[in-house]
C-alpha cells in the first residue's frame, strides 16, 4: 500500500493501483483496500467506501491514472477514448460532488496536450500532484478556519467533512485540526447524519482519535445545543458551490443553517475551490443524488423498520442558499458568499 502518512485515499505506483480505507466498515474496522478495475473503483464511489468530495475527486484521478497505465492503446486516438469512457463512468457514479468532474477533466486536459509515448507518466505524476494539492489546500483552509475562530470553542458540524472526506486535514475538520495542533481546547457537536450516519461513524472516530472533545447528537437535537447556547458556529463542507454562492452539501445542512440563522449563530462552509462550479448559476440548477430507500428503513436495522405500504424519499444533499451562509473558509481566505465569483 501506498498512503502518505494520515491519508486515506493514495496511488501504489509500484503494483499500479487506486488505494483507499474503506468507510463502510468504519468506526470498527480500519481496512485499506485497493483496486486496479473501472468495476471496483465504481463500485467503491458508488458504495460509499470512498466519499467526501475531495476524497471522491482525488480517487478518480488516480483511478484514471491506473486504468491508462494498464491501457494497450498504441494511438492517440484509441487511448484518448478509452480514457473518456472511463472518465465517464467514474463522473456519472455520484452526480452531486463536482470535484469528481473537477479532477476527470484535469486528467482528460493533461492527456489531450501529452504525447503519446509520456501520457501514461504525466498521468501519474498529475495524479500525485492532485492528492499532493489537496492536503496543502486544505491545511490552508484549516489554518485560515482557526485564524477565523479564534475566540470561538464550540462547534457544530454535519456529516463527515474530514480527513476521511479528502486526503487528510479535510474542509470542515481542518480548523479543528490546526486548533489542536495550537493546543487549543475546543468541543465539536457532530451531528449523526441520518441516513448513513457519516457524522456518527466517521467524524466522532477521526476527531476522538485526534483527541478532540466530541459530543455525538441526532439531526434533531440541532436546535437543542443551539438555542442553549451549547455551540458558537456551525461549521460544514460542500459538494458543489454554484456562482451565487448557493451551496449543495449533505442533506440535512440547508436545515442547520436557517435554524443557525434564527438563534443568531454564524454558519461557514468550508470550500476548496475544486468544490466551486462556476457553470453553475444557482443552487436550483445542481443535480442531486438520490440513494435507495433501503438506506432510510433497512440498513442499520435487523428487520425493515418502515411501515408497508409507505413510500421514502432519500435525496443524499441539499442546497443551503447563500442568504443563510455567514462565509465560505477556502485556502484562498475568508470570503461573504457573494464574493466567491469574482475569484
Ligand atoms: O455522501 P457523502 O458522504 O459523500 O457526502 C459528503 C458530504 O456531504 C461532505 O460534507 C462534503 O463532501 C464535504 S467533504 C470535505
Amino acid at each position: 500500500m501506498s498512503f502518505l502518512k494520515g491519508a486515506t485515499v493514495g496511488f501504489d505506483t509500484e503494483n499500479n493501483k487506486a488505494v483507499y480505507v474503506d468507510q463502510t466498515l468504519l468506526p470498527d474496522k480500519y481496512v485499506e483496500k485497493s483496486a486496479d478495475e473501472i468495476e471496483d473503483m465504481c463500485g467503491a464511489v458508488k458504495k460509499l467506501k470512498v466519499r467526501g468530495a475531495p476524497a471522491i475527486g482525488v480517487f478518480a484521478a488516480i483511478s484514471l491514472a491506473v486504468l491508462m497505465n494498464k491501457s494497450a492503446a498504441d494511438n492517440k486516438d484509441s487511448f484518448l477514448k478509452e480514457m473518456e469512457l472511463y472518465a465517464n463512468e467514474l463522473v456519472s457514479c455520484r452526480p452531486t460532488a463536482v470535484n469528481l468532474k473537477w479532477a476527470a477533466d484535469r486528467m482528460l486536459e493533461l492527456a489531450r496536450l501529452s504525447p503519446v509515448d509520456k501520457v501514461r507518466k504525466d498521468l501519474c505524476t498529475l495524479a500525485l500532484s492532485i492528492l499532493e494539492e489537496d492536503v496543502k489546500v486544505c491545511r490552508r483552509i484549516g489554518e485560515n478556519g482557526a485564524e477565523l475562530f479564534k475566540d470561538f470553542t464550540s462547534f457544530l458540524t454535519h456529516c463527515n467533512a474530514g480527513s476521511l472526506a479528502a486526503v487528510r486535514y479535510g474542509t470542515a475538520l481542518a480548523p479543528f485540526y490546526i486548533m489542536k495542533e495550537q493546543k487549543k481546547e475546543i468541543r465539536v457537536f457532530a451531528d449523526e447524519t441520518r441516513p448513513l450516519l457519516q457524522g456518527a461513524r466517521l467524524t466522532a472516530y477521526e476527531l476522538v482519535k485526534a483527541g478532540i472533545d466530541t459530543t455525538v447528537i441526532c439531526d434533531n437535537m440541532a436546535s437543542y445545543v443551539m438555542k442553549n447556547k451549547m455551540v458558537q458556529a456551525v461549521v460544514t463542507g460542500c459538494d458543489r458551490v454554484a456562482l451565487n454562492g448557493d451551496a449543495a452539501n449533505k442533506i440535512g445542512t440547508s436545515a442547520l443553517a436557517v435554524l443557525a440563522k434564527y438563534y443568531g449563530i454564524p454558519f461557514y462552509i468550508c470550500m476548496p475551490f475544486s468544490t466551486f462550479d462556476k457553470s453553475v448559476k444557482s443552487g436550483g440548477d445542481i443535480v442531486i443524488e438520490h440513494r435507495s430507500a433501503a438506506e432510510i428503513g433497512e440498513m442499520w436495522y435487523k428487520k425493515p423498520m418502515i411501515a408497508k405500504g409507505a413510500k421514502t424519499l432519500n435525496p443524499a444533499f441539499d442546497v443551503t442558499d447563500a442568504s443563510l451562509i455567514t462565509a465560505f473558509i477556502t485556502e484562498k481566505g475568508v470570503f461573504l458568499p457573494q464574493e466567491i465569483k469574482n475569484l
